[in-house]
């Protein structure tokens, strides 16, 4: 299973594709969008082709990998992507969306699709991380009923910055005291936070829960 299209209320979400690159290119180049990602903004269309190549082209020649543009229904340009990385480790979900966009649950409809499809195809968990200084990731994270794990500390590259991130997970396949504890393994400081906010419901976020979660 490849990166199967998608439909929400909102949004069709598929592969990217060469035709893409310049809508790549607008998000890649955006400092903002870009701050807490593990890679420094493009400078020019030709990086942009390079990332395509190398993050999603590569990715589309794997037996399964999910891998998607995030498009609006209204346009149909991809606007963002979401990613699961790590499939067979710590299957790490990652996003991004174009400033434009932010603030309208976007993202967190986006996951959502894609989580119900890795149930479906049957990837036993997820787990995303997000550095303490965006929040807003971590409210995502929260949207999606995933459990915040602990936190720890990481040197990143290549922007050589020693992050803390928190660690969430969401468990599939029933298996609901497993926690993914390679992060917490690698890193000399890790700790539990106590006053991580807990999971909205989906009462709060006024939405059907259409994950069973
Ligand atoms: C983070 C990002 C993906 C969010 O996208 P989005 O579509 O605006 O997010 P959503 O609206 O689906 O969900 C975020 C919401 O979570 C909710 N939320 C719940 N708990 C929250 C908390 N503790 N802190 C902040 N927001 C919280 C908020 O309602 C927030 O929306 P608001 O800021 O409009 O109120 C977007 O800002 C982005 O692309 N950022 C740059 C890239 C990035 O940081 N990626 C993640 C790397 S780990």
């Amino acid at each position: 299973m490849n990166t199967p299209a998608l439909e929400t209320e909102r949004l069709i979400l598929r592969k990217w594709e060469r035709a893409d690159i310049d809508a790549l290119f607008a998000l890649l180049r955006d400092e903002e969008v870009n701050t807490f990602l593990p890679w420094f903004p493009v400078k020019s269309r030709e990086e942009a082709e390079r990332f395509y190549e190398e993050r999603f082209a590569s990715q589309y020649q794997k037996p399964c990998a999910y891998h998607y543009a995030v498009c609006l229904k209204k346009d149909g340009v991809p606007a963002g992507y979401v990613n699961l990385s790590g499939i067979d480790g710590a299957r790490d979900l990652g996003y991004g969306l174009c400033k434009a966009q932010w603030h309208q649950g976007i993202v967190t409809e986006a996951c959502r699709a894609v989580i119900a499809q890795l149930k479906k195809d049957g990837i036993p968990f997820v787990t995303a991380t997000h550095d303490v200084n965006n929040p807003r990731s971590g409210g995502v994270m929260q949207n999606l009923g995933m459990q915040y794990q602990y936190s720890y500390e990481e040197l990143v590259q290549p922007k050589n910055v020693l992050v803390t991130f928190r660690l969430y997970q969401l468990n599939l396949d029933g298996d609901s005291g497993r926690v993914y504890r390679e992060y917490w393994d690698a890193s000399a400081v890790h700790y539990v936070e106590q006053d991580v906010p807990r999971p909205r419901t989906q009462k709060q976020l006024g939405r059907p829960n259409s994950l069973d979660m």
